[in-house]
Formats: C-alpha cells, structure tokens, sequence
C-alpha cells in the first residue's frame, strides 16, 4: 500500500531530476517544472489516501510476544508533505517488528478526517495513540474520548495542547529556528560585516504547535541584528500571523513570496536572505526568487526536513540549507516509549539510559505544557544542520538517503 505512495513521490523526484537536467540545473524554467511535477505527485499521493491510509487486516497482524497483540494507532497528517510518508513508515515498520498490530492513517490535511481516522481507532480497540495534529485544537474532542477510555497518547511531533496527552516525542523545535537564525547570522556574518543587509521570513502553518517554536527561535537569534539596523525586513513582515503558510503549502508559500518581491525588491532592492521555517515553504520561497527576483546574487535560504527535492536545490546552490532531523530515531524513541507505557513502567530519563540508543535525546519536563500548569513530560531529539558540504557525511554515511545515478541524494526506505 505505501509503497503505491512512495513509488509516487520517487516518480516526483525522477521528474524533478529531468527537469534539473534538462538545463543547466537550477534555472527558472526547470526549478518551476520540478516545483510543479513535485507538487502534482505530492496531489497524487493525497488522491489515493482514502484507499491507502488504512491498511488491510492482513497487513497488520504480526503479533510476536513483545507486543503482546497490542494495538498502536498511528495518525499521521498528510502524504502530500514529503517527511510524513518516512514517519509512517518508520513508525509502522518499527512498531510491527516489535510485535504490535497497527493502524496507520494519513488524513489529508483535513482536522475534520483526522478526527474520523482518530475516533475509527478508538472504535478499533487501540491500546495507545501516536498522533502528529494536522490542528491541535480541532482534536480535542476526540483526545477527550481516548482520555475518557483509558488510551494513552504519545503526542508525535506536534504536541496537542490537551492534558489527556501522556507524553510528547519531538526534535527541540526552538533549536531548528536558531540553528536557522543562526546559519544566517554565520553566512552574512552579522558580527562583523559592515551591512545593512536585506532579508525576509516565511514561518509555518498557524495550527501546528511547532510553528511558532521554529519561527520565535530564529526571530531571537536575528531580532538584535533587526534592531541595530544591521538586518532590514525591507517588507516589514515581521509578525508570525503575517508570514506564516497555510498548511506548510508550498504554493501558498510561493505566492507570498512573489507577492514581496513584486512589491518590495522590483525597483532593484537587493535581497539577501529568505529566512524559512521548513523546507515545503522554502521550494515555494525558491521558485519565486529564481523566476521573480531581479537581482543576481546568490539569496540565502534556510529550511528544515531534508527534504529530496529541496537536497537537490541545496546541491544546485538555490537552496542554502535544511535542519535535518532524523525521523527514523524519533520513530524509535516512540516506540520504546510506547513499550514502556503499554508495560506499565516508570517513565523518565532511565528510559534513556536503559535503551541506549546511539543517538542524543533529553528528557524535558520543562519546555512544553498541555495547558497551564499542566506540563508534558518530552523526549526531544537533537536537530542538525545539512549544507552541501556535509550532506553526504550527515544524510548518506548514516543511511538515510543514497546518492542516485545523477549524483542528487535519494530516500533509502521505502
Ligand atoms: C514538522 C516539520 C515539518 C512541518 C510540515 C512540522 O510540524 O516538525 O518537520 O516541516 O511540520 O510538515
């Protein structure tokens, strides 16, 4: 089923691929086909959620005594954003190794479906939740109801902001803005060189709970350089609600983008640096400064994921970097979590120690809260920078991706 999905968005990368080639990498009309031949499998893959997201019965089963015939639902936003079809997979794959029967969702990016796919769980007899929110809030019902039951729910990557939420499973969110904010800082070296300098922000979906994390802990790292004059926002847009994506869309992205610059950098303003919070914005932000800015020299822009085709525009110099975060290990963190909630253990950094896993991850009980004086207890992963030069160190020496015939990283499971 998956692979029906992942066949298609390595049909998306293929596309990309002979775009790029079909000119000298990286112009405008090859970056607007691989940004349109992305988005059009990016649409298909959604189309075939509704027969995909559930896997068959058979599919499932696989019981071995470690999970014991326990049951993990496993909801997951939408195939139409690259990162989501690794999780899924991580997170099934893992889980059914260990024993557990599963029941994976996508929900389109529709909060009212993912509450459907959440409430078919319930009425399904799932032991424990792993939900990653499309829009937390539109979500609290149905946590009520898993809460009212018993079930426990590993809040996965996006926390809810509902106390039934047993335990949040994420990267430190913050970080991935200041490790952007501050590859800006570095790559224009704010500190010394002379300036001002031009730059302006896209942030994420305002229904995602990390959204603000990423852009207040890249608006911190630069706001000082704001204030002093060294970094002018030549648009002004410098509040969340005003920069941020609908959904993450890279169209959405895309529009804004060229709105600014028709509006801002058309007389010649030279523009410097696009501060993006992830990488489905950042293709969006790409494309408009290929096809519309006027200047000629290189625009810095940040993103986060790793995404393929945002590795490609990274090795093509249109992109600058991305925050990798290794979905695989957040994966196994929720699984050992899960295992340990399921079993009744004492939850709390033992859990770290005893599973020693070859990876960084704290254990939080500080960061992040489900309601006021309600903390959620947090396993946080580390985040990573990824640039041309230490992409194959970081992405491939690990196995995460391999490089492809054409030299362009690709996704190695699947
Ligand atoms: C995730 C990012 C991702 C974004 C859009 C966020 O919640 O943490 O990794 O880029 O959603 O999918």
């Amino acid at each position: 089923m998956k692979k029906k999905t992942l066949a298609l968005i390595l049909a998306a990368c293929m596309a990309l691929s002979l775009a790029a080639c079909g000119g000298n990498g990286g112009g405008k009309d090859e970056t607007k086909a691989a940004t349109q031949a992305a988005t059009e499998a990016a649409t298909q893959a959604a189309d075939n959620q509704g027969t995909e997201a559930q896997p068959a019965e058979g599919e499932t089963a696989g019981t071995t005594a470690d999970g014991a015939g326990k049951t993990v639902g496993i909801s997951m936003p939408t195939q139409s954003l690259e990162r989501w079809n690794r999780d899924g997979a991580y997170l099934d794959e893992q889980f059914k190794a260990a024993g557990y029967n599963t029941i994976v969702t996508y929900s389109d990016n529709k909060a009212d479906q993912q509450v459907n796919d959440i409430q078919n769980m319930l009425s399904q007899g799932v032991d424990l939740l792993v939900v990653a929110a499309i829009d937390g809030e539109a979500l609290n019902p149905v946590m009520n109801d898993a809460g009212a039951d018993n079930i426990p729910i590993i809040a996965y990557d996006r926390l809810i902001m509902n106390d039934n939420v047993s335990y949040y499973v994420s990267f430190d969110n913050y970080t991935v803005g200041v490790l952007q904010g501050t590859y800006v800082k570095e790559a224009l070296d704010l500190d010394n060189a002379e300036g001002p300098f031009n730059i302006e922000f896209t942030a994420g979906d305002p229904a995602d709970n990390n959204a603000g994390y990423f852009f207040n802990g890249a608006m911190d790292t630069l706001k000082p350089y704001i204030e002093d004059g060294k970094l002018n926002v030549v648009s002004g847009q410098t509040e969340f609600d005003v920069v941020a994506t609908e959904q993450w869309q890279t169209d959405v992205a895309l529009d804004r983008a060229q709105n600014v610059l028709a509006s801002y950098y058309s007389d010649g303003t030279k523009l410097d640096a696009w501060l993006c919070s992830n990488d489905s914005t950042a293709l969006g932000v790409s494309q408009a400064v290929t096809s519309d800015y006027a200047g000629d020299n290189d625009v810095i822009i940040t993103g986060q994921d790793g995404d393929v085709a945002n590795l490609r525009n990274i090795k093509d110099g249109v992109q600058s970097m991305t925050v990798y975060k290794a979905v695989a290990n957040e994966a196994v963190v929720t699984l050992d979590l899960a295992k340990a909630i399921l079993n009744g253990d004492t939850i709390d950094e033992s859990l770290i120690t005893a599973a020693g896993w070859g990876f960084a991850c704290d254990y939080d009980t500080e960061s992040y809260a489900t309601s006021e004086g309600h903390n959620c207890p947090s396993f946080l992963l580390v985040p990573d920078v990824v640039t041309v030069d230490n992409m194959e160190e970081k992405l491939v020496t690990p196995g995460y991706y391999k490089v492809g015939d054409d030299g362009y990283l690709e996704a190695t499971n699947g």
